[in-house]
């Protein structure tokens, strides 16, 4: 692993991070240097990231979590103390989709994905911002939260109410964040993915079985869905120093799917 790496020893906390665009961002840390703290509430996915990562003689260890209880996450980044000594960058990436025509969305569907997707995030940059004001530690930075949000932040769909509920929700907890934590130095910023081909967005998004992938792909300027680690660069950017002048940004990795 190089000592030039961007983020060379720089203790992240990726939730999410057993699969797909929050694994894809996890290994990229590690690669650049971060030691990584891969929480999912799937801990076989996240240990078996852990697995791979070590063999590339990376850090990383797994943690399982339920961002979207208080309890789970207090225990998260009490794990992450006792490992890593604490926290320096939080990449909010855990989330659920449920596909629903407008008409169809019901309670249980509204409550799931807000708590995971919206109330999982505010309460994990809670517990890293605390660690984050604490440390105080100017050789590592002030701290750095990046949000996994999405196109649907500003443009929803009538077929993801909740989840564009959500994300317009995490957009929000972004700038509010940025706004209450700048006197801190600590940053946060927000990446909108477009159609990224991961587990979620093929287990959810097409369930209806009325579009394929390609049908989406052909609606994207670039021409093509996202893979997970073309939100990489951008996920390793706003964790280093190079973003230390950003903070409530939403950028958008998404083909040239939303221009605003
Ligand atoms: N795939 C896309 O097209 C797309 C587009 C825009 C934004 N996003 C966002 O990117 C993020 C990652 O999505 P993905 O496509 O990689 O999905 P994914 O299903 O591949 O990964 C999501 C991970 O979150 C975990 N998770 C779910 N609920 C959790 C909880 N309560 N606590 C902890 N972990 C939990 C899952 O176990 C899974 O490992 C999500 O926030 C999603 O909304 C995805």
């Amino acid at each position: 692993m190089s000592k030039a790496g961007r983020l060379h020893g720089r203790r992240a906390v990726v939730t999410g991070a057993g699969s797909g665009i929050g694994a894809a961002i996890a290994r990229g840390y590690a690669a650049a240097g971060a030691h990584v703290l891969v929480a999912d509430l799937n801990l076989d996915t996240a240990q078996g990231l852990v697995a791979e990562i070590t063999a590339a003689e990376g850090v990383a260890l797994a943690h399982q979590v339920d961002v979207s209880q208080q309890d789970s996450v207090d225990a998260l980044f009490t794990y992450a103390d006792e490992q890593l000594g604490g926290v320096d960058v939080l990449v909010n990436a855990a989330g659920v989709l449920r596909r629903q025509p407008f008409l169809d969305t019901d309670e249980e569907s509204w409550d799931l994905v807000l708590r995971v997707n919206s109330l999982g995030p505010l309460l994990c940059t809670q517990a890293a911002a605390k660690r984050f004001i604490a440390q105080g530690d100017e050789t590592r930075g002030a701290g750095k939260i990046v949000n996994i949000c999405s196109t649907s932040s500003r443009q929803p769909t009538g077929d993801f109410t909740a989840y564009a509920a959500s994300k317009a929700a995490l957009l929000s907890l972004t700038q509010s964040t940025a706004k209450g934590l700048a006197p801190h130095g600590i940053t946060v910023n927000g990446i909108g993915p477009g159609i990224v081909d991961t587990p979620l967005w093929r287990a959810d998004a097409l369930t209806l079985q009325d579009r394929t992938l390609e049908d989406y792909a052909a609606k994207i300027p670039l021409g093509r869905v996202s893979l997970p680690e073309d939100l990489v660069p951008t996920a390793v950017f706003l964790a280093c120093e190079d973003s230390d002048y950003m903070t409530g940004q939403l950028l958008m990795v998404d083909g040239g799917m939303v221009m605003v």
